[in-house]
Formats: C-alpha cells, structure tokens, sequence
C-alpha cells in the first residue's frame, strides 16, 4: 500500500509587491533586500480576503488535477469536476499560523464546508513553517490506519501580511501571502523495494526552547487584549533573525543528513530539494555543508517571499506543473519555523 500525490495546486494573489515598492514606504533597499535574503518580490492579498479563500483556491486547483480535468479553471465543468472529487476526500489538515480566526473554527472547517467534502474530518495544525511538512505526516497516518479513510487534502495557507508590522523593516521585508495544497490518496503500489512509490518517510522534530524567537506576543491567552485597551499595533510576528538563521541553517542540514541516512541513500539519489522559503542564504549555507548541487534545490523565494505554510506546496505545484517531476523523482521537502519546529518528508513520485 502506497500514499501517492495525485494532484498538486496553488493560489497566490494577484497584487505582486517589489523590493522597490517597499523602499518607498520604509528605510530599506532592492538590494539590501535580495543581498540579506534573495527576495524580489512578494504577493499581496486585497483586504476582503482570509487564509481560507486562498486555501480553497488552492484545494481546488488540486482536486481538479486529482480528478484528471485538464482545462483551464473556473468554468461550469471545472467546478462540476472539482465538487465530485470533494466528496471523496476523508481528511483535511491545513497548516497555518494566519487562520481565520483565533481559536475555533478551524481554517480546515471552514475550507471543507465550501468545498463541500461532507464525510471529509478536518483540522488545523498549528507547527509555523513546518505546518505542511506535519501535515502530511499526519494525514498519511490517518489515511495508514484503514478504517475506511482513502483521500486526503494537505494545504498550507497564509496570509502575512495581516500579522506584519509595516514599520518593522527587519520583519515586513520577508513575507508574503499565498495557498499550495496537495490530494493524497491510497492505492495499491508498493511503498518499500525499487519500486517504492509516495510518501515513504518522514522525520519530525520540536524545539520549544525556541519558542521565543518567533512569535505573536498578543492576542492568546497569555496575552489576552483587554476590554477598553488602546492598542498601536495589531498581532504582529515578533522575530530574533540571527536566532532564527542559525536554528534554520541546522534545522536543514540535521533534517536532511537524517532523512538520508534513515532511507539509506545519498545526494546522488535526490531528484529535488524542496526547502521552506525562508531565505535564499539559509538553504545556500545548508547546501554547503551537506555538499548538495544548488540546481537540485528549488528556490522561488524571489517572486514569492517567506510564505510560511505555504511555501512547500507553492514549490511542489510550481515544480509539477511545469513538467519537472518525473514518475520516480525522489523529492526531499524541508520544512522548519516557529515553534520552534523543523522536518522533512520523503516523497517518491
Ligand atoms: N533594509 C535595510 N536595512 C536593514 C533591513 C532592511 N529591510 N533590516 C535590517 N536592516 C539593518 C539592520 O538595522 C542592521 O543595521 P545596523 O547594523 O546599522 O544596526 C543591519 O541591517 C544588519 O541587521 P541584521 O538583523 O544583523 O541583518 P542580518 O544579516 O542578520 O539579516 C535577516 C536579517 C534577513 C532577518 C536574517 O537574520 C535572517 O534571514 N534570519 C532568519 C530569519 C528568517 O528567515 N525568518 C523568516 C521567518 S522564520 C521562518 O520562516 C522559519
């Protein structure tokens, strides 16, 4: 019994925000910018639009490559398709740390109630910019259990800049808006020997001591707003970059030594590296010392920013619909964030 990706998608706002762009607004520069991280550009969502109207675009474009439908998206046929194959997803786990709401519903509810995936569970999993890597982890143990449970949809969805100081130049440069999502399903292809197909490994770690580093300090329970306070900012990401860029350039490193030692194979075996797009010098200090080609890591950081959740599945769609995954690629995903958390997963397409 093999878990396979049938369909990947996407969704990111149309609204595209240079480096130049911010440098009118605040004290920074294109190339401070693309020097200290290798981000261009980021998308922005419009003001009318939550994480879950990103993550349900996403889903869709997924569903509809699950379902096989390969014409343009958006027409009566393309959404007919697309509610059919909702109703055969069991699971739905969305990792955000921008959800709708604080709290309940879930992202995830509200997301499977527009799809309209009526015997599908679904939940949020809050692990920062591992929240994709978990989530497949998560749902590919669901789906192991055989109690019934064939599909799942894994989404990573975020919305930044609502959590961003616009003011706070070390912070507001680095992130952008966006949705990728995937369709797992079980089938009957092997998941160990040569011909091993899916997710067939995963590592996950957490590292709570970090906690500090990146975080929302307001709004929770043990910073609750108060009733009649004046408040000069919303919840905005607090973050320590330095503590951060070396937990990271770590985090990549152990997680993909570990992973390959694990699966007994080497670099030479590696099709694809697909790390969270933090920071183009984090994944290139890490390459470094695992001794990694820099063409086998897809980087997209340039166009999209720091996307948290969704980076992962915005770089697998990227990389799937533009015909450069093969039947048989082996992909190493790389995830690590607040939390703090870090990981990876094994997929043989
Ligand atoms: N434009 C111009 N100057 C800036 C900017 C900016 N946007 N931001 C900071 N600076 C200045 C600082 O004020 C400082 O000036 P000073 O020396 O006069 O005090 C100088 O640049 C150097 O600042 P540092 O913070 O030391 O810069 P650093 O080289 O560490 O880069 C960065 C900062 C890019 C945030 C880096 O620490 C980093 O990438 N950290 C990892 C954090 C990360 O990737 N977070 C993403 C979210 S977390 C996640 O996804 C896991």
């Amino acid at each position: 019994m093999a878990i396979e990706i049938i369909g990947t998608g996407r969704a990111v706002p149309s609204r595209r925000v240079s480096n130049d762009d911010l440098a009118a607004r605040i004290d920074t520069s294109d190339e401070w910018i693309r020097s200290h991280t290798g981000i261009g550009n980021r998308h922005i969502a419009d003001d009318h639009t939550a994480t879950s109207d990103l993550a349900l675009e996403a889903a869709k474009n997924a569903l509809a490559m699950a379902a096989g439908f390969s014409g343009g998206s958006g027409s009566e046929e393309w959404n007919r398709v697309v509610a059919e194959a909702a109703q055969s997803i069991d699971v739905i786990i969305l990792g955000t740390a921008t959800p709708d709401y604080v709290g309940t519903p879930s992202t995830a509810c509200i997301v499977q109630h527009k799809l309209g995936a009526k015997q599908a569970l679904a939940m949020d999993i809050s692990a920062g910019c591992t929240g994709f890597v978990y989530g497949l982890e998560v749902a590919t143990g669901l789906l192991s259990l055989g109690r019934g449970r064939k599909r799942a949809l894994v989404i990573g969805a975020e919305l930044l800049s609502r959590v961003i100081d616009w003011e706070d130049r070390g912070t507001c440069v680095l992130f952008g808006d966006g949705a990728g999502a995937v369709v797992l399903e079980v089938n009957d292809a092997p998941s160990e020997g040569p011909e091993r197909r899916g997710l067939v490994r995963s590592m996950l770690w957490a590292d709570g001591s970090g906690s500090e580093s990146l975080l929302f300090r307001r709004g929770g329970s043990r910073n609750p707003f108060k009733p009649g306070e004046t408040i000069e900012k919303g919840i905005c990401v607090e973050m320590n970059g330095q503590e951060v860029y070396n937990f990271a350039v770590k985090a990549v490193t152990d997680t993909a030594n570990a992973l390959m030692q694990a699966d007994g194979i080497g670099v030479d075996d590696i099709t694809w590296i697909i790390p969270h797009q933090a920071n183009a010098r984090i994944v290139q200090a890490a390459a470094r010392r695992l001794k990694m080609p820099a063409e086998k890591i897809y980087l997209n950081i340039e166009e999209y920013a720091n996307t948290s959740a969704a980076s992962i599945p915005i770089a697998l769609d990227e990389l799937n619909r533009n015909g450069k995954i093969k039947k048989g690629d082996l992909i190493l995903t790389i995830g690590f964030g607040g939390g703090l958390t870090y990981g990876g997963n094994i997929i043989v397409w």
